[in-house]
């Protein structure tokens, strides 16, 4: 006969034994949403877009360098600007090691971020910021592929509307692949570090 003490041993081994067993049967259970856990391989993907200059333009044209990809829509009132600010000062400290580095700015509005648009954006950051946009469909794509949530929020009384989204910077490496995510709030130190050893590597 077991002693109490194994049975109580053998319950918690088991209680082990189906937590395991549900962690691998519904890993989406475990994962938090909408937070990026570094390391995540599979974020990213082939896209074809339209850049503020009117050129369609897809992810191969930057294969050798590293991207720096930021997602969000023109008329952002905070998040967005503060990011494509922090973007900006940390390419401009860093000097040559820049060129390395082609930053990218995807909207999720394009119903109102068209290339012209964009263009007037891009003019306010990084000169060499190039602002991407297309069809609905073309952006869902992406943003998928880029875990990116977005979502339009209708203005009380207004015609006018705001986009909810993940503001979060992707690093692609030379391959394409997945580096390293910089969340909202990182400063352009910690960025322009990151990204200088990044380009050393
Ligand atoms: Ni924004």
């Amino acid at each position: 006969m077991l002693r109490r003490s194994h049975v109580i041993g053998l319950s918690v081994l088991a209680a082990a034994a189906a937590i395991l067993a549900a962690f691998f049967a519904f890993p989406t259970v475990f994962e938090r949403p909408r937070v990026m856990v570094s390391g995540i391989a599979d974020v990213g993907g082939p896209f074809t877009l339209t850049a503020h200059t009117g050129e369609r333009v897809s992810d191969n044209a930057f294969r050798g360098q590293f991207m720096l990809v930021a997602f969000g829509f023109t008329h952002c009132p905070d998040v967005c600007p503060a990011e494509l600010q922090v973007m900006t000062a940390a390419l401009e400290s860093m000097g040559q090691a820049a060129d390395r580095v082609q930053p990218l700015f995807i909207t999720i509005d394009p119903e109102r971020d068209t290339a012209a648009r964009l263009a007037d954006y891009m003019a306010h950051f990084h000169p060499r910021l190039i602002g991407l946009t297309g069809s609905a469909d073309e952006v869902a794509n992406v943003a998928d592929a880029y875990r990116v949530w977005y979502e339009k929020v209708q203005e009380d009384g207004s015609a006018d509307y705001a986009m909810d989204h993940t503001s979060i910077m992707y690093l692609m490496g030379p391959d394409g692949e997945f580096v390293q995510h910089f969340s909202f709030g990182t400063s352009a130190d910690t960025l322009a570090k990151a990204l200088r050893t990044a380009v050393k590597s």
